[in-house]
């Protein structure tokens, strides 16, 4: 593993990561939590902790949905990793921003960075913890994002196009996304309602006037959300 650049070296050694594992899991319908269903032979949640703990991210911060401990600490175990500044649980929120909040505030005060990523991506490799947290010497935020790779159009209600955008400036935006932690408390603190409008944490720290920049990632760090993601994330483990 490359370690990280001299200049945000402080910034890494007092960084932690946050994993999003609160979720239901509706659209995948496997009856558990999403975090918990097993993945070539291992919780999802531990594919991330994985790659998280061989970035050399000294401190991991997991929320977990309400009344699922010892699933979670199942989960955990499977794991295996190793976290020297700390491995701590969570109870998650009622909405994604809720459960970054939670862990956020578990986080401590001597936290000056943190990756939040979503347990739903299993496939994540571990330098992207490192190019995330590294690149925040020059951000605010740091965000995974693969390029566009399908032409774009935008249509109306009608189903007819009225213009086809430039791919060139287009990025799908994944996790891990890496923020300053003092940055990602302050866009936290808004009202519920825009909370709720949040469907990334970038953009509460962009609508707040900070400045987000993006990590080249590949695709193949793809969220699962549905049988068939699960399915090709199984093929490409196994
Ligand atoms: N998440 C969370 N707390 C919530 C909702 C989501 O921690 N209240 C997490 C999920 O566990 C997941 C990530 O956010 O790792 C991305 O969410 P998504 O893929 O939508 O997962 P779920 O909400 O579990 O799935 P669904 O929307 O199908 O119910
Ligand atoms: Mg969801």
């Amino acid at each position: 593993m490359r370690p990280p650049a001299r200049a945000s070296e402080q910034l890494f050694i007092r960084s932690a990561a946050i994993v999003v594992a609160a979720g239901s899991g509706e659209r995948l319908g496997a009856g558990r939590p999403k975090a918990f269903v097993p993945l070539a032979g291992r919780p999802l949640v531990a594919w991330s902790l994985d790659a998280i703990a061989s970035a050399g991210v000294p401190r991991a911060i997991v929320a977990v949905p309400p009344g699922h401990g010892p699933a979670a600490e199942e989960a955990l175990a499977a794991a295996g990793g190793d976290f020297p500044g700390g491995f701590v649980l969570v109870e998650g929120g009622e909405t994604r921003s809720a459960s970054v909040r939670n862990a956020l505030a578990a986080a401590g005060a001597d936290v000056e960075a943190v990756a939040v990523h979503d347990a739903a991506r299993p496939m994540v490799p571990a330098e992207l913890f490192v190019a995330t947290l590294e690149a925040l010497a020059e951000a605010d935020a740091a965000i995974a994002a693969a390029r566009m790779t399908d032409t774009i159009k935008e249509a109306g209600d009608d189903h007819v196009v009225v213009r086809t955008h430039d791919r060139s400036r287009l990025w799908a935006i994944q996790t891990p996304q890496a923020f300053r932690a003092d940055v990602l408390r302050r866009a936290l603190d808004v009202a519920p309602e825009v909370l709720a409008q949040a469907t990334d944490d970038a953009w509460l720290v962009e609508r707040a006037g900070g400045t987000v920049r993006v990590v080249e990632s590949s695709p193949a760090n793809f969220k699962v959300t549905t049988p068939h993601d699960l399915a090709l994330a199984e093929r490409l483990l196994c």
